[in-house]
């Protein structure tokens, strides 16, 4: 089979995982209900349960059914030793349950986000909003959608009076901790109207693209959390950077994430960066 990633190619492979996203939905809303059976990885706050391992080898097994000659990256095929490689062909990044510990704690915001990467290029992104039923996607150049309505960020240009997306992460080492707190105080010195932290970094990323919120940021996650969300903000109109200013890059474990290039700018200027391990062994744009 020849792989060539043309805009169609693309768009049923889309749909393919749009499908497959949705199916394993089903089993996390399930699962929610039921008792969980918890480990930890890197930290005691960095959680794991059944439901992550069986739902990601749903995912690449249907996916893989599928599309043979296509690559993988997944949270819990990493954890397990699988360290994400980005090559040239067409690789789907996934998160299974992005949002981990709001699962274990029944908390309503958790998602499935499968990302698409062709030719080390972000290209389409899959995120669903299990609880809320909200199927978020795009495709490079084909604009951002949530259950078929076309979304777009907010017009937001500064950090005074916006509403700001962050997350806590699943790290707490005190250079990090020391950096998440000058932050939030830098954050809140801008007369930002407010900060949220609600557990998924990938749905942050859709309240961000669909105009619920004008800026996210973070420092700590990974590739997997995203990756579909870069192509879905972007897609909505929106802009992502690194912290630093510099160009996104999805190996970086960092973001911002806004509705215009000025207010990332912004906030990349009041910020305290910290460098983290980059994910993998390639670096992507
Ligand atoms: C986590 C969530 C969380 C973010 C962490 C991620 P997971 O993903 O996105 O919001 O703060 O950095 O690791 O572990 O639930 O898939």
């Amino acid at each position: 089979m020849v792989v060539t990633g043309d805009m169609a190619e693309i768009q049923s492979w889309a749909l393919f995982a749009e499908f497959v996203a949705k199916e394993a939905g089903e089993t996390i809303r399930t699962a929610m209900k039921a008792e969980k059976n918890i480990t930890l990885k890197s930290s005691v706050v960095d959680l794991v349960t059944e439901t992550d391992k069986a739902v990601e080898a749903f995912i690449i097994d249907s996916l893989k059914g599928r599309y043979p000659d296509h690559k993988f990256i997944g949270e819990e095929s990493d954890a397990a030793g699988q360290k994400a490689e980005l090559t040239d062909a067409p690789t789907w990044i996934i998160d299974p349950i992005d949002g981990t510990t709001n699962f274990v704690h029944s908390f309503p915001y958790v998602s499935v986000s499968v990302g698409l990467a062709v030719q080390k290029e972000l290209v389409a992104g899959i995120i669903y909003h299990v609880m809320a039923d909200e199927m978020y996607t795009a495709i490079k150049g084909g604009g951002a959608f949530c259950n078929g309505n076309a979304i777009k960020v907010s017009q937001a240009t500064e950090m005074a009076g916006s509403l700001v997306v962050t997350e806590v992460g699943s790290g707490r080492d005190p250079s990090r901790m020391d950096a998440f707190y000058k932050n939030l105080e830098a954050v809140l010195g801008t007369n930002a109207h407010g900060i949220r932290a609600m557990g998924s970094a990938a749905l942050n990323m859709c309240m961000i693209a669909r105009g619920s919120g004008d800026v996210c940021y973070e420092y700590g996650i990974h590739c997997w959390d995203m990756a579909a969300g870069y192509v879905i903000i972007r897609e909505a109109g929106g802009f992502c950077c690194d912290p630093t200013g510099g160009s996104f890059n999805m190996m970086a474990r960092r973001v911002i994430g806004g509705a215009t290039e000025s207010i990332c700018k912004q906030l990349s200027g009041i910020l305290t960066h910290i460098e983290l391990e980059h994910d993998g062994r390639a670096s992507a744009s």
